[in-house]
């Protein structure tokens, strides 16, 4: 039987720090305040030039050295981003040329569960026989597509990429992608989302002007659904994989708030220590937050062959999902 293991990860984050104590000085916030609602305490923001695939290219060279294949290996390219270079084309293509890939390369608009939807549509291509080497990534500068005035939203975020490589595996015993399960609700597409830009709001200076093109987020609403959905499609996942709560090893979880994090262990009942985290480090990045979690896990030999490893994620749509896998 061809499973698709995960033989590669890498991560990327921009060299510029912006603590909470830096966005007091703008806005009126303060450290106390986004350190006990979020867990945050620092992001990463890009520099003046750095683009969106600059971040994915650093980030999927990383895993690709890992994986011990070159970018002419790969069959796919896949990359969850919202916030690509530009609107047309796709942010795989830039990203494919800037590492010397030849293969298709797409993106995925799932918001912050578009790695964990990378997944599983690069699993259902290995097991087709279809590809032997995909290559999924998840990379967001949302610091361009917040607004700086907006305390609501601009403290969650900050600019990363992480990159995964899936490759075929056709070896004996449990090892590699078990289950995924992917949802969408997009009745609750108006509680996070940017409105200008598209058909409903092309750009115009009136747009502009209204900031349609920043991040606007009804927090408490995508709190509850975040909680909800993420303990539920747990349980889903791990069954669908023939395992409980009980028998996972880590959670690589979404990071967007430790207290979604913590509300969601407590109903799935997994101990925290079982979690990898990092929201103090890097604030909420999105598509990139499960891969550049899963490689703190990976290289600090926390994740070790043989364990199971739990990744879930929520995001715009509202569009959410799971996957387990046998280290
Ligand atoms: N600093 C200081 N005060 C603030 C800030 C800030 N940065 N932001 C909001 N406030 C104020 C509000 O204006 C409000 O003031 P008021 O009572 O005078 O009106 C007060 O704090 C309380 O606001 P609430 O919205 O009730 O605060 P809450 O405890 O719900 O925390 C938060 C807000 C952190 C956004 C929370 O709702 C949350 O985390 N929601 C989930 C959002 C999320 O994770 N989004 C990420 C994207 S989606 C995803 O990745 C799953």
């Amino acid at each position: 039987m061809i499973r698709a293991r995960i033989t590669g990860t890498g991560a990327y984050a921009p060299e510029q720090r912006l603590t909470n104590d830096d966005l007091a000085l703008r806005i009126a916030t303060s450290d106390e305040w986004i350190t006990t609602r979020t867990g945050i305490k620092n992001r990463h923001i890009a520099a003046d030039g750095e683009q969106t695939s600059d971040m994915a290219t650093r980030a999927a060279a990383r895993a690709l050295e890992m994986a011990g294949i070159g970018p002419r290996d790969l069959d796919m390219i896949i990359v969850g981003t919202i916030s690509g270079d530009m609107p047309m084309p796709a942010c795989a293509a830039f990203v494919q040329d800037k590492l010397g890939a030849r293969c298709p390369s797409f993106d995925v608009s799932a918001a912050c569960a578009a790695s964990v939807y990378g997944l599983s549509i690069a699993d259902k291509f290995i097991r087709a026989g279809a590809a032997r080497h995909v290559l999924v990534i998840g990379a967001e500068l949302l610091s361009r597509l917040l607004d700086w005035e907006d305390r609501n939203t601009c403290v969650l975020f900050g600019d990363a990429a992480g990159a995964m490589v899936v490759s075929a595996d056709e070896g004996e015993g449990e090892r590699g992608l078990l289950a995924t399960r992917l949802h969408t609700d997009g009745s609750q597409r108006g509680i996070l989302f940017i409105p200008g830009g598209g058909s409903i709001h092309p750009a115009t200076h009136d747009t502009v002007d209204q900031r349609l093109h920043k991040v606007k987020m009804n927090g408490r609403e995508v709190f509850k659904v975040a909680v909800r959905a993420l303990s539920d499609v747990i349980g889903e996942t791990l069954g669908a994989a023939g395992y409980t709560a009980a028998d996972v090893d880590h959670v690589v979880p979404h990071q967007a708030n430790i207290r979604i994090v913590d509300a969601v262990l407590e109903r799935v009942q997994i101990p925290r220590e079982k979690a990898i985290l990092n929201i103090d480090r890097y604030g909420n990045t999105s598509s990139a937050s499960v891969p550049v979690t899963l490689d703190e896990g990976v290289r600090s030999g926390r994740i070790k062959d043989g364990d199971l490893v739990m990744m879930m994620a929520i995001g715009a749509g509202m569009s959410w999902g799971g996957a387990v896998v046998r280290w």
